[in-house]
C-alpha cells in the first residue's frame, strides 16, 4: 500500500520541509483561506496539514482540524500549534482516505498539496465529501497535468522520479472532476505562469447520493 511508504517519505520530508516549502505555497494558501469566508463557530479540516503551515493563516474564530498520515509533519504542525497558542486546532494522526470522523462534520475542508500525494486521489474527494456537510466548501490547492502537450508529457516522463519524493505530477484536474462529479464554483491560478491551481467547490448532496447510489 502506497501510504506507508508516503508516511515514511514524509516523516524524513519533516525535518526540512520548512526550509523551502512555505516561500513556494504559503501566499496560496492564506489567499485560498481568505477566500473561504469562515464565519464564527464554524469548522475547517485540512487534510495533510503537514507542518502546519496554514494553521497561522486561519481565523482564531474557526474550529480548526487537521489531519496527517506522518508522525514526523504532524509533530512540527503540534509545534507551531503551541508556538502560535492556538489552542482552537486540533491536530489528529490518521488516512485521509478513511478519515475517523462523522458525515457531515465540518463546513469547510482544505486539501491543500495532497490530491497527488494519497494513493487514490478519487477516494480522497469522496471521503472529502462525506465529511463536509451539504453545501459546505471543499478548496484544493494543488498542481494539476499542464494543458500544454509537451509540459504534459515532460510531468509524465518526471512522474516516476517524483513518486519517489512523495507525490504524482500527471494527476488531470478535468478527469478529476469528472470522475468525482465534484462542482467547481471557481478555479484561479494566482500568477499567470503558476504551477498550482486552487479549485474552489461545494458539497452538492444531491450529487453526493447520486454518487454513492452509483457506487453501491
Ligand atoms: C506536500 S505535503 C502538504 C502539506 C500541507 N498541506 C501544505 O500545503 O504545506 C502532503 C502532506 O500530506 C500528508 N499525507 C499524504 N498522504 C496522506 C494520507 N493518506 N492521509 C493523511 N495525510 C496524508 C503527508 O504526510 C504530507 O504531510
Amino acid at each position: 500500500m502506497q501510504e506507508k511508504s508516503t508516511r515514511k517519505i514524509y516523516n524524513i520530508w519533516a525535518h526540512f520541509y520548512d526550509l523551502f516549502w512555505p516561500a513556494i505555497v504559503h501566499r496560496r494558501t492564506t489567499k485560498a483561506i481568505g477566500h473561504m469566508n469562515i464565519r464564527p463557530g464554524e469548522s475547517v479540516l485540512d487534510v495533510g496539514v503537514g507542518t502546519g503551515l496554514a494553521l497561522t493563516s486561519y481565523p482564531s474564530h474557526a474550529r480548526v482540524t487537521g489531519i496527517d498520515l506522518s508522525e514526523g509533519m504532524l509533530r512540527r504542525a503540534r509545534e507551531r500549534a503551541i508556538k502560535y497558542d492556538m489552542n482552537w486546532v486540533n491536530l489528529v494522526l490518521g488516512n485521509a482516505l478513511e478519515l475517523p470522523f462523522e458525515e457531515d462534520s465540518f463546513d469547510h475542508v482544505l486539501l491543500s498539496h495532497v490530491v497527488t500525494v494519497v494513493s487514490d486521489p478519487v477516494r480522497l474527494i469522496e471521503e472529502t465529501r462525506r465529511v463536509t456537510r451539504p453545501g459546505g466548501q471543499i478548496v484544493i490547492i494543488n498542481h494539476f497535468q499542464s494543458a500544454n502537450r509537451v509540459m504534459a508529457r515532460l510531468e509524465q516522463w518526471l512522474c516516476p522520479l517524483c513518486q519517489h519524493l512523495g507525490w504524482r505530477s500527471d494527476l488531470n484536474l478535468h478527469d478529476l472532476i469528472r470522475e468525482t462529479s465534484l462542482e467547481v464554483d471557481y478555479r484561479y491560478k494566482l500568477d499567470q505562469v503558476d504551477l498550482f491551481q486552487t479549485v474552489f467547490a461545494t458539497n452538492r448532496p444531491a450529487k453526493r447520493e447520486a454518487q454513492a447510489m452509483a457506487a453501491a
